[in-house]
C-alpha cells in the first residue's frame, strides 16, 4: 500500500531575532528565546507532498527538483533523518473514515518515504525558507503518521530539530519560541502569543535586495558569533528577556510605535553581533543601509514609527506596517529607492496561520 499526504506551511519573520545555538544543551536549542510574527501563504510558502509505501527501498528527499543525498553527512540530510526518526516514533495505526485500522503504526513507522518540497520564494536568500519548509516537513509527516501531540507544543519542537526557527511557524499570528530550561530539550517549544485574528492590519512589505544564495548560512554563522561575539553572549544574558516582555505587550496592545521600534533595535543588535564576530559576518549591503535610511526618514516625514524594517540572515528587508499605510510607505521607497530599481520587488502579507 501507498499513503500520500500535501501540506502547505508559511514563514515567519523574526521580530526578536534567534542567533545562537546552546552547543551544551545540544538539540538545536537557542542562548535566547525569540518571537516572530508568521506571515500569510498567498506568496510565500513551503508545500511538501510525502509518500510512505512498503514498495519504497530508501528515504528520498527532493528539494526544489534537486535530489539530495538522504544517507550522506549534508546538512538537510541530517535534519531529515532526525525529523524522521522522531515522527516515526510518533505514528499511530491509521484509520479510515469508519475508525477501521487501514495500516498499523509499527508497519507504518517501517515504510520507507519519498518527500518532495518546493519554496515559493527564493531559497537560502535569508528569507527563511528553512523555516517553511521544516514546519511544513513536520506538519506533513503528523498527517502521515496520524500523529497527535501529547503536550501543547511537541510538534514544534521537533520542527526545531530540523531548523530553529521553523518551530515558530507551525502556528499563526505573533509566536514565541521560548528557550526553555530542560535537558532533553522538551520544553524548548513554540507558544503561540496572539493568533492572527489578534491584529488583522499588520503587514510585511518585503524588499528582495538579492534573491542570490546568502554568504554565510545562518547555522554556521551563528556558530561562529557564539565562539567570538561577547556582544552576543551579553545580548543573550541581558538584553532579549526584558526586550521579549515589552514586545510581547506591544504586540498585545496592537501598539505599533513599541512594536516597530524594538523590532528595528533587535534587527540592529542582531547585525551588530554579526559585525562584532570574528572574522566579521556581513549580511546587510549598501542597498540593505539605504532601506534602514529611508524607512527612518519615512517615520520622521511621517512624525511617528509608521514602518519598521528588520534584516535576517542576508541582504533583504522586511518592513513591517498596518495596512492603511502601506501604499504610501511602498511608494516612498520605490520613489527613493537607488537604482536599478530592478531587483527590488515587493510581497506584502497579512499575519496567517498554517493551512492544510
Ligand atoms: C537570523 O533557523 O535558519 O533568521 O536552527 O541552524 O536552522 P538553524 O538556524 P535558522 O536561523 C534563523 C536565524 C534568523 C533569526 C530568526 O529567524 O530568529
Amino acid at each position: 500500500p501507498m499513503f500520500i499526504e500535501t501540506c502547505t506551511a508559511p514563514t515567519n519573520i523574526a521580530v526578536i531575532k534567534y542567533w545562537g545555538k546552546d552547543e551544551a544543551r545540544g538539540l538545536n536549542t537557542p542562548i535566547n528565546s525569540s518571537a516572530s510574527v508568521t506571515l500569510d501563504q498567498d506568496d510565500l510558502c513551503a508545500m511538501t507532498s510525502i509518500a510512505a509505501s512498503s514498495d519504497f527501498v530508501a528515504d528520498r528527499l527532493w528539494l526544489n527538483g534537486k535530489e539530495e543525498d538522504t544517507a550522506g553527512n549534508g546538512t538537510h540530510a541530517k535534519r531529515l533523518r532526525k525529523c524522521l526518526a522522531e515522527m516515526r516514533g510518533l505514528a499511530r495505526d491509521r484509520v479510515d473514515a469508519s475508525g477501521a485500522v487501514v495500516c498499523t503504526a509499527t508497519e507504518l513507522a517501517s515504510y520507507k518515504v519519498h518527500v518532495v518540497s518546493r519554496n515559493t520564494f527564493p531559497t537560502a536568500a535569508g528569507l527563511a525558507s528553512s523555516a517553511a519548509g521544516y514546519a511544513c516537513l513536520v506538519h506533513t509527516l503528523a498527517k502521515l503518521y496520524n500523529v497527535e501531540e501529547a503536550y501543547e507544543g511537541q510538534l514544534s519542537t521537533i520542527a526545531r530539530q530540523g531548523s530553529g526557527s521553523a518551530c515558530r511557524s507551525l502556528y499563526g499570528g505573533f509566536v514565541k519560541w521560548v528557550k526553555g530550561r530542560k535537558p532533553d530539550a522538551t520544553d524548548s517549544m513554540a507558544v503561540c502569543v496572539a493568533d492572527q485574528a489578534h491584529w488583522p492590519e499588520l503587514r510585511a512589505v518585503i524588499l528582495v535586495i538579492n534573491a542570490g544564495k546568502k554568504e554565510t548560512p545562518s547555522t554556521e554563522g551563528m556558530q561562529t558569533s557564539v565562539e567570538t561575539s561577547p556582544l552576543l553572549a551579553f545580548r543573550a544574558e541581558s538584553v532579549v528577556e526584558p526586550r521579549l516582555a515589552a514586545m510581547e505587550a506591544a504586540y498585545r496592545a496592537r501598539d505599533f510605535e513599541a512594536f516597530g521600534k524594538l523590532t528595528m533595535q533587535d534587527s540592529n543588535q542582531f547585525h551588530a553581533t554579526c559585525l562584532d564576530t570574528y572574522p566579521p559576518i556581513f549580511y546587510l549591503n549598501d542597498v540593505s543601509r539605504q532601506a534602514i535610511r529611508l524607512c527612518h526618514a519615512f517615520n520622521e516625514h511621517k512624525g511617528r514609527i509608521l514602518a519598521a524594517y528588520t534584516f535576517d540572515a542576508g541582504p533583504n528587508a522586511v518592513i513591517y506596517c498596518e495596512a492603511k499605510d502601506r501604499d504610501e510607505l511602498l511608494a516612498f521607497m520605490l520613489h527613493f529607492f537607488p537604482p536599478p530599481r530592478s531587483g527590488v520587488e515587493s510581497y506584502t502579507n497579512k499575519p496567517a496561520l498554517l493551512k492544510a
